[in-house]
């Protein structure tokens, strides 16, 4: 901390000739200072790509398509790759808002991470009333569901970079019976936990390509590693489906935090991607975002102090992430307060009370949070921050 006041304005630009940080100047041009440069380019220097989630209706938004377009270098679609959009009819698959994202991504030069294959929410109404009347079996549905990951993978094939294939599979300390963590919802309720080995090798016959993801959250750090540390469930999980030569390529820690409670320094973030990358996956930061409770009455007194502790979480992980090497993405759930599904989401005091949770404002105006993985990515380097290790999906 102590370090990026010492660098404050007047030193930036001596500082960024110094350690680099600034993208090639044309000739006879002064390098651009990194607080003038965008995300990507400066996540470039370390190989880490920097992304956002994409809400395809906002991008009628000139503002927002800017943004969307410039800073980041990986997107992954909120809600239209997902089971209820893209077959609302059964054995009719739907791709136009699927493709609209991926066209959007391809003009950019944008690596996409492919969100999601398997997941309890957001399935399409047919599937859920069938299995609840019985008139979808059991055997009927594990083949809809390779089905729909051969169909779904195979139509995106060599267009997508990372799959979250299985996300949020397992419980929380709060949800857990018989005091520990175990699996949990729609497809581990009526296929058992042996679909998600079946769906990462159903996904690897379609896309030998693809880097295939477990993806979750409250996975942010270990805990004591008794029976309700969700993180040390996952590594087991994860460790024994590699063990089973299961070709799973990654881990996604959502981390999606709140200021209201304790969250975590860099180290114990570092440690937690470090301990995964051991199994000889990769891991990647998948829905970043850092939401407030926000105050009765909103003003600079009351507001600042949030902002300000939001720009050290925002920063604690992506100072996680550059300290480790097999962390090859930070992907933002939304970049701007306008867009965030924050502000309409019930987190126990009401909808919208947990908000502002983004990198930048309403008005598209960058926050503290942004400023501070800014600087992250512009002053971070050897010895302790080496360019990522690219990772080889396992067959
Ligand atoms: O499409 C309908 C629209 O027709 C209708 O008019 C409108 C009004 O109700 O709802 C629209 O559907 C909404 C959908 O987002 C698309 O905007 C759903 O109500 C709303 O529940 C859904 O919320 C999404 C949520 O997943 C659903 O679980 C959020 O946008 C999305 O950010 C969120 O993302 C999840 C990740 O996929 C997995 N990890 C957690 C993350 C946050 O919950």
């Amino acid at each position: 901390m102590r370090l990026r006041a010492t660098l404050s304005a007047g030193l930036v630009a001596v500082a960024a000739l110094a350690i680099g940080g600034s993208a090639p100047a044309l000739a006879g041009q002064a390098p651009r200072p990194p607080q003038a440069q965008t995300l990507k380019a400066l996540a470039e220097r370390h190989k880490l790509a920097v992304g956002t989630a994409i809400d395809v209706a906002a991008l009628a938004d000139p503002s927002y398509r800017r943004i969307a377009a410039t800073e980041f270098s990986t997107v992954t679609a909120e809600n239209v790759m997902k089971w209820e959009t893209l077959e609302p009819v059964r054995g009719q698959y739907d791709w136009t808002q699927a493709e609209q994202f991926m066209a959007f991504a391809a003009v950019n030069h944008q690596r996409v991470r492919g969100h999601v294959l398997v997941w309890s929410n957001q399935l399409p109404a047919w599937l859920t009333e069938g299995v609840a009347d019985g008139s979808i079996t059991r055997a009927e549905l594990r083949g809809l569901l390779r089905n729909h990951i051969h169909n779904v993978v195979s139509h995106f094939k060599g267009r997508v970079w990372q799959w979250d294939v299985v996300n949020e599979a397992v419980t929380d300390s709060w949800d857990s019976t018989g005091g520990q963590i175990g699996y949990k919802g729609f497809w581990a309720t009526n296929l058992g936990p042996g679909y998600i080995a079946d769906s990462f090798r159903w996904a690897r016959e379609a896309d030998p390509k693809a880097l295939l993801f477990y993806n979750d959250y409250n996975i942010d750090a270990f805990g004591d590693g008794g029976p309700l540390d969700k993180t040390q469930f996952v590594y087991d999980m994860v460790r024994d489906l590699r063990r089973a030569r299961v070709p799973i390529d990654g881990v996604g820690s959502q981390a999606h935090l709140s200021t209201r409670y304790g969250n975590y320094s860099a180290f114990q973030i570092a440690d937690m991607l470090n301990r995964f990358a051991r199994l000889g996956v990769a891991t990647a930061l998948t829905e970043v975002d850092v939401r407030n409770l926000l105050p009765e009455v909103q003003t600079g007194d009351t507001i600042n102090p949030l902002l300000q502790a939001q720009a050290y979480d925002y920063g604690a992980l992506m100072q996680g992430c550059l300290a480790s090497r097999h962390c090859i993405s930070y992907t933002v759930w939304g970049f701007d307060d306008g867009h965030s599904w924050t502000n309409t989401w019930d987190f126990g005091d009401g909808p919208g009370r947990e908000a502002m949770a983004a990198i930048y404002d309403a008005q598209y105006q960058p926050k503290h949070a942004y400023r501070a993985i800014q600087a992250d990515l512009a002053f971070a380097g050897p010895p302790l921050v080496q360019p990522r290790l690219p990772q080889r999906p396992h067959r």
